[in-house]
């Protein structure tokens, strides 16, 4: 072939050898199951199902939506790999890039890819068999003649478009049987995962619903948004190219603040800590969650801290975002801005931890331990100046008062730091200091308060000096009648 002087040859790839490599772009069943809702949702669906039949004889996996749907033309169009540019410009509300997606994400999972879809009165089907390809080594597509008669296409009563993954060789094995409970294993997971990236679609305005096997599939918000508890920091939104990115920092309630059940649902499936970081949305869709995109290491002190990052689908090429929505990268000046957020943020996330710690200063309060900050070491001591060990001491001889400072010492150094660690990043739910019981801390009030009363301090003063030392100032309701004895 010439054109002009320029020769060239027409190198078309090999069918039978491109179709097996575009099974393997690194697609696990939930974010094949993503990409292909991504499809449904950009056509407008109200009402997504997802059908699993992992007992019948042909294990099946269907996703039906109710959206645009399209005529057979469009249809051929969708099938092709490669149908649409990445550098085309695409809707607002778009949640494809590369023209890919619903022809990788089914072959990753599946050798028989079909759509029906229904556009007004046109009724269309047309199925990627790999299995034909490889034989013919040719791109070709097969035009079923009752697309009625597909699995699942009688509920495909309006418009809408009906995909089914059949000869699923990589989810239930080559030889079928054997792995069909880690099928349903993953089933479970691709749900919790979509809950999870389509939160934003599932809640709020304009609600998309989304079942698996009628079962109705709920929102989960990393960031806890409605919880009276979960901090929102200021907006730190910002613009490159004229283009908007809106970045919002939370910390999420500390496990006081929240039941159990919550506090271990908010965690995430691996915990707090893994979960901590950014959390990027395009288009509203979970792109990338709980990383901080190497700008800083995930410390138990800032687990509770997510910042939400939203892009528009016209940023893709900047972020870096892959075929299958689940990589990017922030571009070069939103780095530099992200991190002076994430340094930021390590603040108040540690007051949250702090504020049910030992206690501090600030807080007006005069705690039993004393948490002790010298250069970059830390420890812990007991505090000495606390009225009740002080004035115990004071009504010591002088060499029980040496062997009094002696026992505290003992105490206070084999603090089990390890232990402790170990467990309070582990469950910090249950971890809790022993309680007094309330009689020893009337007794221990009482008998502070004939110590201040001989030192001929004002009821006053004695009523401050109480109120600023743990536990007396938690347990206030259970101890003020004494001061009130006092008084009069
Ligand atoms: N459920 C659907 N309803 C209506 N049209 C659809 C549906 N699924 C796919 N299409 C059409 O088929 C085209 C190709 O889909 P495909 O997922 O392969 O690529 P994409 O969504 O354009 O980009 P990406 O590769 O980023 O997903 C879509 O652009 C859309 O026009
Ligand atoms: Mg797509």
């Amino acid at each position: 072939m010439t054109d002009g002087t320029q020769q060239y040859e027409l190198l078309p790839p090999r069918a039978s050898a491109l179709v097996e490599s575009l099974r393997d772009m690194g697609y696990s069943l939930k974010t094949a199951l993503a990409d292909v809702v991504d499809n449904s949702i950009t056509a407008g669906a109200q009402h997504i199902r997802l059908f699993a039949d992992t007992h019948e004889e042909i294990p099946a996996i269907g996703i039906l939506d109710d959206g645009t749907g399209m005529t057979k033309n469009e249809l051929l169009e969708a099938m092709r790999p490669g149908t649409r540019s990445p550098l085309d410009a695409r809707d607002a509300t778009d949640l494809g890039r590369f023209g890919l997606g619903l022809k990788t994400a089914s072959f990753s999972q599946c050798r028989r890819l079909t759509v029906v879809t229904r556009k007004g009165e046109e009724l269309s089907a047309a199925v990627w068999d790999l299995d034909a390809v490889a034989t013919r080594d040719e791109w070709v597509v097969e035009i079923p003649d009752a697309p009625g008669g597909v699995r699942w296409a009688n509920r495909l009563d309006g418009n809408g478009t009906l995909v089914v993954w059949e000869k699923l060789d990589r989810l239930v094995g080559a030889a079928q049987g054997g792995s069909g409970g880690d099928l349903l294993l993953q089933l479970d997971e691709a749900a919790t995962h979509i809950e999870f990236v389509f939160h934003r679609f599932l809640a709020g305005r304009g609600q998309v619903k989304i079942s698996l096997n009628d079962r109705p599939l709920e929102p989960f918000d990393p960031f806890h948004s409605t919880h009276p508890a979960t901090q929102h920091h200021p907006d730190e939104d910002m613009t490159l190219a004229g283009k908007p990115i809106r970045i919002r920092p939370v910390t999420l309630p500390h496990h006081d603040k929240v039941s159990s059940t919550e506090w271990r649902r908010y965690a995430g499936p691996q915990g707090y800590v893994p979960n901590q970081g950014f959390y990027l949305y395009r288009n509203r869709r979970l792109i990338v969650h709980g990383t901080w995109f190497r700008l800083a290491r995930k410390l138990e002190l800032t687990k509770l801290a997510r910042v939400a990052i939203d892009i528009p689908n016209t940023m893709d090429a900047e972020w870096k975002i892959d075929v299958k929505k689940a990589s990017a990268q922030p571009p070069p000046p939103v780095r530099k801005r992200l991190k002076k957020i994430v340094d930021r943020l390590a603040d108040p996330s540690r007051r949250t931890y702090r504020a049910r710690g030992p206690g501090q200063a600030t807080r007006n309060r005069l705690p039993v331990w004393t948490r002790i900050q010298n250069k970059n070491r830390v420890s812990y001591d007991i505090a000495h100046e606390h009225p009740t060990l002080q004035a115990f001491r004071e009504g010591l001889a002088p060499d029980q008062m040496h062997d009094y400072d002696r026992l505290l010492k003992l105490v206070s150094s084999s603090l089990p730091i390890d232990s402790l660690h170990h467990d309070v990043s582990a469950n910090p739910e249950v971890v809790d200091a022993i309680a007094m019981p309330k009689a020893d801390i009337r007794t221990l009030a009482a008998d502070l308060i004939q110590v201040l009363e001989a030192r001929d301090l004002p009821p006053d003063a004695i009523a401050n000096h109480l109120r600023s030392a743990d536990p007396f100032q938690t347990q206030w309701d259970d101890i003020a009648d004494l001061l009130d004895g006092l008084r009069r």
